[in-house]
């Protein structure tokens, strides 16, 4: 049954190896734990906000504080949508949604994170092609963005094996310091004819259409 007041509990993007889901608390709780394990090596900030420069326990306490506030700030016009990223029935990281206006733009930004032991393996693609099929499929979006540090191999990697397209670089400081942010944009039509998949299932977002601002029916 869905949840007859935050539908978004209920929203499931499944693939033939891992499962899009709402972070409800226990979700929650175990993405807090797996940060405690290491995301990234310490010497590397892969985040804009760099939230795992916190130690244990105010890391848990401010991850689970970052849940509570999407769900408590999202508005149709305003929206961050964090998902757990569950495989074999374990949470092994999240990947977000943001955007705003988007009944009018119809576009979104993406971003993720995975526990160390679970990077390298191809489930930060699969996640992102979930991602991106939960955008242009279920919501109907026209455009996708993204952005990563110069120097972030991995999530390079997954936005050029997708072919997004280069969209201008941007100077912002890192732990103090100057680093270059790369950003890419990806439109419908390029998702349509290279990306789309027919074994990602999207279940329950329809009761959710109105909280994005997306079409419905
Ligand atoms: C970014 C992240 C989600 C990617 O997930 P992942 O499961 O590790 O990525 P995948 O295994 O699906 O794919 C990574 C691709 O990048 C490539 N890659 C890895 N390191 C690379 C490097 N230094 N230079 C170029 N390409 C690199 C891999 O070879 C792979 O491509 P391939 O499948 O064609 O071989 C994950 O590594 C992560 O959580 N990193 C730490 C947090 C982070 O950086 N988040 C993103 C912030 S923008």
């Amino acid at each position: 049954m869905t949840h007859p007041i935050w539908p978004l509990f209920d929203l499931r993007v499944v693939t033939p190896r891992l499962e899009l889901r709402a972070i409800d608390d226990e979700i929650g709780a175990e993405l807090a734990a797996l940060a405690t394990l290491g995301i990234h090596d310490p010497g590397f900030m892969p985040f804009a906000f760099e939230w795992t420069d916190v130690a244990p326990p105010q890391l848990q306490v401010n991850s689970m504080q970052h849940y509570w506030r999407h769900r408590a700030e999202w508005t149709p016009t305003s929206w961050n949508c964090t998902l757990g990223v569950i495989v074999d029935g374990v949470a092994v990281g999240s990947t977000g949604m943001m955007s705003k206006n988007f009944a009018v733009l119809r576009q979104f930004e993406t971003g993720s994170w995975l526990g160390r032991a679970y990077q390298g393996l191809g489930i930060g693609t699969e996640m992102r092609e979930a991602t991106l099929q939960l955008g242009f499929v279920g919501l109907d979006a026209k455009l996708a963005t993204t952005a990563a540090y110069a120097d972030n191999g991995p999530s390079l990697g997954v936005t050029r094996k997708l072919g997004y397209a280069p969209n201008g670089v941007t100077r912002r400081l890192r732990r103090g310091e100057e680093a270059t942010i790369h950003n890419f944009t990806m439109n419908r039509d390029h998702w349509q004819t290279n990306l789309r998949r027919d074994d990602i299932h999207i279940h329950g977002l329809e009761p959710c259409l109105a909280l994005f601002g997306a079409r419905q029916g």
